[in-house]
C-alpha cells in the first residue's frame, strides 16, 4: 500500500492532459524544441560520463517513461528501469516494444527496493528531487553497484521547490531541489568515493565572433560565481569497495 504522497507520483501520468500524456509517450520528441534538444544533449552527457557501452548493467532508479533507459539500451547496455508509476512503466514497455529494444522496466519504490549487487552503471535523472528521503535512494543505488560502479544524478537544484510549486499543488507530487553542497554530502554517506560535480552549459558549440570566444573563456568563472544559482546539479561518484 503506498502512502499519499506516493500514491500521488504513482498517478501523476493518469492525472495530466492528453497534450502531456503524448509528450510522456514521445520524449524527448515532439514536445516544445527547447526541452528535446536540453534532453538530446543530456543524453550525451549520461552516455559520456557512465561511459555506456555494449558492456554494461545499466539501473535507472525513477525512470518515468523510460526514455533515457532505452538510450542506455541502444547503446548495448544491459538496461533496466524503475519507477513507481505503473502508468510511466506501461509506457516505457510499450515504447521499448515498437522500437524493438531490450530495455526492461519494472514497478518499485526507489526508496525501499532491494536489489542485488549486479549493476555496474546507475542514473538518477530528474527523480531524486520527488523523495523526501534522498539518502534511501542513493544507498540503494549503492547497494545495486559493484563496487567500482558508477552513479550519476542529475537534478534541479533547491529552486525546484518555487519551480515545481504549481505542480506540487495541482497533482500533489513532491518538489524538493537540492544543492550541491548536501548532494555531495549525500553520496558520501551513502558509500560513494571520487565524488566529481559538473557544470551543464547545454551550450557546447560556439561561433567564431570574438564575444562568443570571449564568453567561452569566461564561462568556467561565471559558472564558479553562478554555481548555486544553476538551474541543474549534475554529480558523478564511484562505489566505494
Ligand atoms: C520528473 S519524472 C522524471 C522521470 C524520468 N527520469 C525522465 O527523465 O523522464 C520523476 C519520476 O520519479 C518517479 N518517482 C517518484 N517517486 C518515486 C519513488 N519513490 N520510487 C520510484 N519512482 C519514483 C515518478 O513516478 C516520475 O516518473
Amino acid at each position: 500500500m503506498l502512502d499519499e504522497r506516493k500514491r500521488a507520483e504513482a498517478e501523476y501520468p493518469s492525472r495530466v492532459s492528453d497534450e502531456h500524456r503524448r509528450w510522456l509517450e514521445t520524449k524527448p520528441f515532439r514536445g516544445e524544441r527547447k526541452h528535446t534538444v536540453r534532453h538530446l544533449i543530456d543524453v550525451g552527457y549520461v552516455v559520456d560520463l557512465l561511459e555506456l557501452g555494449p558492456e554494461s548493467t545499466f539501473l535507472e532508479l525513477g525512470c518515468g517513461s523510460g526514455w533515457l533507459t532505452r538510450y542506455a539500451a541502444r547503446c548495448g547496455a544491459d538496461a533496466v528501469g524503475y519507477d513507481i508509476s505503473p502508468e510511466m512503466i506501461d509506457i516505457a514497455r510499450a515504447e521499448a516494444a515498437r522500437e524493438g529494444l531490450s530495455a526492461r522496466f519494472e514497478v518499485a519504490d526507489m526508496e525501499t527496493l532491494e536489489l542485488e549487487p549486479r549493476f555496474d552503471r546507475c542514473l538518477i535523472y530528474e527523480a531524486l528531487h520527488h523523495s523526501p528521503q534522498p539518502l534511501d535512494v542513493l544507498a540503494v543505488a549503492r547497494r545495486a553497484l559493484e563496487p567500482g560502479g558508477l552513479l550519476l544524478v542529475a537534478e534541479p537544484n533547491w529552486s525546484q521547490r518555487f519551480q515545481g510549486r504549481q505542480a506540487a499543488e495541482e497533482f500533489g507530487t513532491t518538489e524538493l531541489g537540492i544543492t550541491p553542497h548536501r548532494l555531495r554530502r549525500l553520496f558520501r554517506q551513502a558509500g560513494f568515493d571520487d565524488v566529481r560535480r559538473f557544470h551543464s552549459n547545454r551550450r557546447r558549440l560556439y561561433g567564431n565572433r570574438p564575444t562568443e570566444i570571449a564568453m567561452h573563456l569566461l564561462e568556467p568563472f561565471a559558472f564558479r560565481v553562478l554555481a548555486p544559482f544553476r538551474a541543474q546539479v549534475w554529480m558523478l561518484g564511484t562505489a566505494a569497495g
